[in-house]
């Protein structure tokens, strides 16, 4: 059993090389750019881990967590475009420094260098394995288009914010973690328990993600604080403010969802703040956690081969970037 350390710094070593060809340069340079910016490889460990919750790991987990991370980073590249980032992983994004239109191609080359490395793998489970990362592919374009749907809505359901990060964030975890399972041979139970992990372990990993984007601490962040609050993102935060400030506040919410004017964002957070929303995170993350741990503990391996996905998950939750 290999811990999130030692299994992401062996896919740091298998995936940090060059994955594009050299020209035209004006295109493969900046993929390279945005690939070399690192992040945490959460998700092609997740592979590796469900295969070996129930196997040694195999030669073709490799590959499909190659394929995984490649996915990620185009949706992430596509993303920026969408969200007007300018930065991620402490560096600009690929579209501040190199345009919108390059950043669109740079993202299309890296999903189309995703399915290469899948084309590699034994063809008992490409089929199986193919048909997993295509849904999941939908789902992440679905939730990515509800997203920004919510952006322009005045008000969003706690459950239909739910429903959103379910489908842009948590299907790829919970993917990664059942394409691992897969490659491992496990049977359809303990699959499908791993699955359900993974997508509890997503929410719980989202709720994070949008309370970092508000309260974290930007020399560790990564990203640019306050881009969801300038974005009018519906996330839990501005949700559950939306419900429970006080009456000026609400009436104050309100009308800074229509402003871009200059101090926008302290405002909201001061709303945030007085609203207790940091301490709805924290009980959020925690009941999501929980949920995903009793699907992890529902599966029929011994207790031990589960250890590093606990850990993972105890680590995810409290991350600050
Ligand atoms: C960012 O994911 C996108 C979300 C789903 C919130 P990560 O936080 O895993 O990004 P990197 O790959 O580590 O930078
Ligand atoms: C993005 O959610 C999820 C995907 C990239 C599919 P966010 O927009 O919150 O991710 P970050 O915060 O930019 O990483
Ligand atoms: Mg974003
Ligand atoms: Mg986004
Ligand atoms: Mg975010």
């Amino acid at each position: 059993m290999q811990s999130f350390e030692l299994l992401s710094q062996k896919f740091t070593l298998h995936f940090d090389k060059t994955h594009l060809p050299a020209t035209p340069a004006s295109l493969y340079e900046p993929g390279e750019y945005f690939l070399k910016m690192g992040g945490k490889r959460i998700r092609p460990v997740l592979c590796l881990m469900g295969n070996e919750l129930v196997d040694d790991i195999r030669p073709d987990a490799w590959h499909v967590a190659t394929a995984i991370e490649l996915f990620h980073n185009f949706t992430l590249i596509h993303d920026d475009i969408m969200d007007k980032a300018p930065l991620r992983r402490g560096f600009e994004t690929l579209h501040a420094k190199y345009g919108e239109n390059t950043a669109m191609l740079a993202g299309d080359v890296m999903l189309v260098t995703a399915y290469e490395h899948l084309n590699k793998i034994d063809s008992t489970y490409l089929h199986k394995i193919l048909h997993l990362f295509n849904r999941t592919a939908k789902e992440v374009c679905e939730g990515q288009q509800t997203d920004m749907d919510f952006e322009k809505a005045q008000v969003v359901g706690f459950e239909d914010y739910l429903q959103m990060i379910g489908q842009k964030t948590s299907v790829l975890l919970a993917a990664s973690l059942k394409m691992g399972t897969i490659l491992g041979g496990a049977g359809e139970r303990n699959q499908n328990l791993l699955f359900e992990f993974g997508k509890k372990l997503g929410l719980a990993f989202q709720v994070q993600d949008d309370y970092l984007d508000a309260f974290g601490d930007p020399g560790k962040f990564g990203k640019q604080v306050g881009g969801d609050i300038l974005a009018n993102k519906k996330t839990f935060l501005l949700i559950r403010a939306q419900e429970s400030a006080s009456a000026a506040g609400k009436k104050e919410l309100q009308s800074l969802l229509k402003s871009d004017a200059p101090g926008k964002v302290e405002k909201v957070l001061q709303i945030f703040r007085e609203a207790k929303v940091d301490a709805w995170a924290l009980q959020l993350k925690n009941k999501f956690l929980n949920e995903a741990l009793a699907h992890l503990e529902d599966i029929a391996v011994i207790s031990k081969r589960k250890e590093p996905l606990k850990e993972l998950a105890h680590f995810l939750v409290v991350r600050e970037f």
